[in-house]
């Protein structure tokens, strides 16, 4: 048994598919009710998990758990879980009430009718297409048929619902609009959703946890929060949010970094580490700039080259000596043009150190 807190459970997973290794040596535990996405690059394993989950491909070794059980040898359809595929395929030539009720008439023993029609009315209440059971699929735009998929999946009350991409077929504006939907749809129903995608801003917008995964490992599982401000390694600290890598060396005895400007931070971490060289990862808003002064002894300082105006900030690109070309976001604080700093212009930088993440080279 497992801790019954935990709706999902991976204990040592690993899926080859003949000499691929798709998921290797996955340890994962999803807490009832939480809201977990599967965040990593195409081909990193995401849906292999998924469908282990789903019972639609079994580990090679290992165990998956769902809802406290072991699912070693239980078939896709015992299992108190509903997916929505990447490749939703709904039926074009059925209407929508016909989509969702599909799954219910496959049940063993059968439901009345009155039953199924009053479930399937309670999905596409849930995602708000209460009047549109009547309408064929093919006369629906591909968010409305996005929902009715989410509907099937709904209907018959899945402990764990499991979402492949479910948006990445919708544009920008229907796919935020989408996000909050799924996100309030799932604190109302309070059933546990794993949502797999490969967009980092949809993963820390939408979940209580997002697990980040490259070639078939997880890198970090935490909060949003805990990902966007404490990335385990350069991967996650890459992948998630924009990073700028500059090159360093590490002095443990003295616990100092010196940035390949030649000049020096002083960081505890640096006590913890081993000597050597290093690479210092900040995100861009974390960098301050100012006009250089004589006095202001500047951690960095360089010569910006582009500019992209975004309105309530700018993004920097700022060529320094030693180190390349850093990414800067900067607020901006008032209208005036002189908050902006020109193309052309020398610029000074600083950083609190504690802003800095330092990882072996
Ligand atoms: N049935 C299969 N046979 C052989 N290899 C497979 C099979 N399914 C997946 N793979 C391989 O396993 C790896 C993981 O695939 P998976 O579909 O889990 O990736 P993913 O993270 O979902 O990627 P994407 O973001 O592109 O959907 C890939 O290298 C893929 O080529
Ligand atoms: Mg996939």
């Amino acid at each position: 048994m497992t801790s019954a807190a935990n709706d999902i459970e991976f204990r040592s997973v690993s899926k080859r598919y003949g000499a691929v290794t798709a998921v290797s040596d996955i340890n994962l535990a999803v807490p009832r009710g939480a809201f977990v996405a599967l965040l990593g690059p195409s081909g990193c394993g995401k849906t292999t998990c998924l469908r282990m989950i789903g019972g639609f491909e079994h580990p090679s070794e290992g165990e998956v758990f769902v809802g406290g059980s072991p699912m070693n040898g239980v078939p896709a359809y015992r299992r108190p879980v509903n997916m929505v595929f990447q490749q939703y395929a709904l039926f074009p030539h059925f209407d929508v009430e016909n989509n969702v009720a599909y799954g219910l008439k496959q049940l063993r023993p059968r439901l009345t009718a009155a039953e199924i029609s009053r479930r399937v009315r309670e999905a596409l209440e849930m995602v708000r297409l209460g009047g549109f059971a009547k309408r064929r699929i093919h006369e629906m735009s591909g968010g409305q048929q996005q929902r009715v998929a989410l509907a099937r999946a709904l209907v018959n009350k899945p402990q764990v619902l499991l979402l492949d991409e479910p948006l990445a077929a919708l544009d920008k504006k229907l796919r935020t609009a989408m996000q909050f939907e799924l996100q309030s749809l799932q604190r109302e129903l309070g059933i546990t959703f794993v949502l797999v995608t490969h967009d980092q801003e949809e993963a820390l917008s939408m979940s209580d946890l997002v697990c980040v995964m490259n070639a078939g490992r997880i890198r970090q599982l935490a909060s949003p929060k805990e990902i966007y401000d404490h990335p385990a390694d350069l991967f996650v600290a890459d992948f998630v949010g924009k990073t700028n890598r500059l090159p360093a060396t590490v002095d443990p005895a003295t616990g100092s970094v010196t940035l390949g400007n030649g000049r020096t931070l002083a960081t505890a971490r640096a006590r913890a580490m081993s000597a050597g060289a290093a690479t210092v990862a900040l995100r861009p808003e974390v960098i301050r700039l100012a006009r250089p002064t004589a006095a202001n002894g500047a951690l960095l300082e360089g010569t910006v080259t582009h500019r992209i105006f975004l309105g309530s900030s700018a993004e920097y690109s700022i060529s320094v000596p030693g180190l390349g070309d850093l990414l800067v976001t900067a607020e901006r604080h008032g209208t005036a043009e002189s908050d902006l700093v020109e193309p052309g212009e020398t610029v000074a930088m600083n950083f609190d150190p504690g802003e800095a993440h330092i990882f072996p080279a």
